[in-house]
C-alpha cells in the first residue's frame, strides 16, 4: 500500500503555525510532493461544525469529559474522511494540531483521568498517527500578544486562549515534555525568531525527514 508522510504542526497559541504551514505547502508542491493541507478541530465537514461548537463555548457547560469526546469524535471523521485516504494515496499531509493538543490541552492542563483520556485517544486515532512532528515553542505572553493582534479588538478570545497565563505557561511545558519523550516523531521549532528563520528550521526539519525514508517510501510521496 502507498504510503503518505503525515507531518503535525502543534505549540501553544499565536506561535505562526498556520503562516509556516502555508509556506511549506507552496514549497512541497514546487518540489512535486502532492500536499493536503488540514486543521484540528476540523478538517472534514462533520469535524469543522464540531470545531464551532467547541471554540465558540457552547461545549463547556457540559464539562471537560464532554467537550474532550466531542474532539474526539471531531478527530475520528477527520483521520477516516481525510487524512487516512490522503495518505493511502501517497499524499504529504500537513495538519495545524493533532492528538498533541489533546494530550496537552485536555491531558496536562485538564481534570480528565489519563486512563480515560488514553483510551478515546486510542479509538480516535485508530492507529493513523503523525510521521514528524513539529512543535513550535514560544512564551505563552509572547503568544498571546499575537494571537490577539491577528484577532483585532472586535473579535473576542476563544474558548482556550481566555485562560489564564498560568495554564498557558503549563501547557509550554507540556508540549516541550513531549518532545522530550518522543524525540524521533518530534522537533522543536523555536517559534520566537523572525518569520524567515523559522522558515528555514521548518525547511530543514521537514525536508531531512523526507529524505531519510526508504527509496519505496520516497517513491509513494512523488507525483503521486
Ligand atoms: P486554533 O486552531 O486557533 O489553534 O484553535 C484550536 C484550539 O483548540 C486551541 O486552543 C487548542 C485547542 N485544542 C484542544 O484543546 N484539543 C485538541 O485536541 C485540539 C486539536 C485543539
Amino acid at each position: 500500500m502507498a504510503r503518505g508522510f503525515f507531518i503535525t504542526f502543534e505549540g501553544g497559541e499565536g506561535a505562526g503555525k498556520s503562516t509556516q504551514i502555508a509556506r511549506l505547502a507552496q514549497k512541497l508542491r514546487d518540489k512535486r510532493y502532492p500536499t493536503v493541507v488540514t486543521r484540528e478541530p476540523g478538517g472534514s465537514p462533520g469535524a469543522e461544525a464540531v470545531r464551532h461548537v467547541i471554540l465558540s463555548g457552547a461545549a463547556e457547560p457540559f464539562g471537560q469529559e464532554m467537550e474532550a469526546l466531542l474532539f474526539a469524535a471531531a478527530r475520528s471523521d477527520h483521520i477516516e474522511q481525510l487524512i487516512r485516504p490522503a495518505l493511502r494515496r501517497g499524499k504529504v499531509v500537513l495538519c495545524d494540531r493533532f492528538v498533541d493538543s489533546w494530550r496537552v490541552y485536555q491531558g496536562a492542563t485538564g481534570t480528565i483521568d489519563p486512563a480515560l483520556l488514553e483510551e478515546i485517544e486510542r479509538v480516535s486515532v485508530n492507529g493513523v498517527m503523525p510521521d514528524l512532528t513539529l512543535i513550535f515553542d514560544i512564551d505563552p505572553e509572547e503568544g498571546l500578544k499575537r494571537a490577539s493582534a491577528r484577532r483585532g479588538d472586535d473579535q473576542a478570545a476563544d474558548r482556550f486562549e481566555k485562560e489564564t497565563l498560568a495554564i498557558h505557561k503549563r501547557r509550554r511545558q507540556a508540549f516541550l515534555d513531549i518532545a522530550r519523550k518522543e524525540p524521533k516523531r518530534c522537533v522543536v521549532i523555536d517559534a520566537s525568531a523572525d518569520t524567515e528563520t523559522v522558515e528555514n528550521a521548518v525547511t530543514e526539519a521537514v525536508f531531512a525527514a523526507l529524505d531519510s525514508r526508504s527509496p519505496a517510501e520516497q517513491e509513494a510521496t512523488q507525483g503521486a
